[in-house]
């Protein structure tokens, strides 16, 4: 790619920018939300079309027309957000566009689904090819999405946060296939906020910084704080805080809290015997695997989930409580940031404004009306603190970059002030910097008395910001791990299942 350079309105998102992609290497690319990562891809699969200088495949220069084109030249992307149909198969969404048919030209949903089965056991995954991508959890739509990449074979390979939901499991299986395709012969470029992940797997590096390349080395050899530092442009500070708050009241408690689903949803792993407390001041954090059940439990303390008998027992300031709707959950002081930004989280094609004072305009409303500085203050703080990257507060929420909007959204939790913050993900493809503030801004709301339970699928999160660990396997807690004398080598362990009853593991192989 020569001189590559595209404008959104008045935002410059590439601005003459050169890559090159060789043969087997695996080319990382850089930088902190909204340096024009996923754009500069988008040129280079087809999606964007309307920008300034050449891309040349194997020396010749192309003009691609559409994402069709690109795939044809042998260029296949796995989108930052995800662009799989949900109403239709896994095997569908594989193939759609080049459907399989028989030799009487008949589609053959039987070889699709054998295919389908095949690409996804090479990542790591057992899902029925016949399923719906909608039922799936962002995690494995992920997998699904990388499968269907597999699918076409490509010279080239874009992965724009690929693992930004799987657990370190997933993303060693995962790496197990760049590293058989890199082997092959395919150029790779990988994109990932996650430091360590670039350390392992990437053979180069280049650093986009506001839409240039800001610097373009080899990784061989580099520390995760080397690489970290190359990104930002400066030395980082520990991201973590290593003291422990202290704690008020129990805010939340649960005891062998489960679910029984009045009719159970395939590929959900439902609350099934949970005990965990949250005081006031505290961060709790939910480890385990994909599927462990995390964002299950959740939604379910929300009042989001599936409907259902609870059993156990479920308190919230010392009174048991049965939350059978988000507006329930909310009288009660919670909030909920969900794992899928675009499912529950945001209206894409709304402002930025309106997706971030939706939440609050009860609170900040004087008698029935929501006065329009008052609105504009409290949009501001949001954008501000959380140094979030936006044109105008009147632009659509989908003009963001993909973790500029997940610090909307966990902006406006924080605006809510609730008492019991449920977050899923926070940092979903937020860059380092960033992350470091968000991890401030959550410490200073528990320093005020908010009791923070958090699931994660990152280590080092849950060791670093946590005061406690509980690790859900099988949507059962079966470890509680005090981080102060705890690692990320025991939180592994924990999830991987290791502390049950050998007959429990023993039945699962
Ligand atoms: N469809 C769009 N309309 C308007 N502006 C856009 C659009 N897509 C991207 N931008 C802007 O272009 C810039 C680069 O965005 P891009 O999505 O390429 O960033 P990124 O490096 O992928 O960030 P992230 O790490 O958060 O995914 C940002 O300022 C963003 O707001
Ligand atoms: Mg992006």
């Amino acid at each position: 790619m020569t001189g590559i350079s595209k404008t959104y309105g008045g935002t410059l998102a590439c601005d003459d920018v050169d890559l090159t992609v060789r043969a087997g290497e695996v080319h990382a690319l850089l930088g902190e939300n909204g340096a024009g990562k996923s754009t500069l891809m988008r040129v280079l699969s087809g999606d964007v079309t309307d920008h300034h200088g050449t891309v040349a495949i194997e020396g010749r220069p192309t003009r691609f027309g559409s994402p069709h084109d690109a795939q044809r030249a042998g260029i296949a992307m796995i989108p930052q957000e995800l662009d799989l149909v949900p109403g239709l198969s896994i095997a569908a969404n594989i193939f759609l566009g080049r459907e399989l048919r028989t030799r009487a030209g008949i589609i053959d949903v039987r070889r699709m689904n054998r295919e389908t089965g095949d690409l996804l056991a090479r990542t790591g995954i057992t899902l029925d090819p016949k399923r719906h991508v909608g039922e799936l959890r962002t995690g494995e739509q992920q997998l699904v999405a990388i499968a269907k990449a597999l699918a076409l074979d490509a010279k080239v390979l874009i992965m724009d946060e690929p693992t930004s939901a799987l657990s370190p499991a997933e993303v060693t299986r995962m790496f197990a296939v760049i590293t058989e395709l890199r082997a092959a012969g395919a150029g790779i470029v990988y994109i990932s906020h996650r430091m360590e992940e670039i350390s392992r797997i990437a053979d180069r590096a280049t650093v986009l910084r506001n839409g240039r390349v800001a610097a373009a080395f080899a990784t061989a050899d580099l520390t995760v704080a080397q690489v970290t530092e190359a990104l930002v442009g400066r030395p980082v500070q520990a991201l973590f805080r290593t003291e422990h708050g202290s704690t008020g009241r129990e805010l939340l408690r649960l005891t062998d809290f489960a679910l029984r689903p009045r009719r159970t949803r395939p590929g959900r792993r439902e609350p099934d015997g949970v005990s965990l407390s949250v005081r006031a001041g505290e961060i709790v954090g939910l480890g385990g695997l994909l599927g462990s059940g995390r964002t299950e439990l959740l939604e379910t303390l929300f009042g989001a989930g599936t409907p259902g008998r609870r059993h156990g027992e479920l308190r919230v300031r010392d009174r048991v409580v049965r939350p059978r709707r988000p507006r329930q959950a909310m009288r009660l002081g919670m909030a909920l940031v969900p794992e899928d930004r675009r499912i529950s989280g945001l209206a894409l094609s709304h402002s930025i404004r309106a997706n971030t004072v939706l939440s609050i305009v009860d609170r900040i409303a004087v008698g029935g009306y929501v006065p329009r500085k008052r609105e504009t203050g409290a949009v501001r703080r949001v954008v501000d603190e959380l140094k979030i990257k936006i044109g105008g507060l009147g632009d659509a929420a989908n003009t963001l970059s993909g973790g500029n909007q997940q610090k909307i959204v966990l902006g406006r939790a924080l605006l809510t002030e609730p008492s019991l913050l449920l977050l899923d993900e926070p940092t979903r493809g937020v860059d380092v910097g960033a992350k470091a503030e968000i991890y401030q801004l959550l410490r200073e709301a528990a320093g005020r008395g908010i009791g923070i339970l958090l699931a994660s699928s990152e280590p080092a999160e849950l060791v670093g910001l946590c005061d406690r660990v509980v690790v859900l396997h099988d949507g059962r807690s079966v470890r509680e791990l005090d981080t102060r004398d705890a690692g990320e080598a025991e939180l592994l362990a924990a999830a991987m299942g290791e502390g049950r009853t050998a007959a429990a593991v023993g039945g699962e192989s």
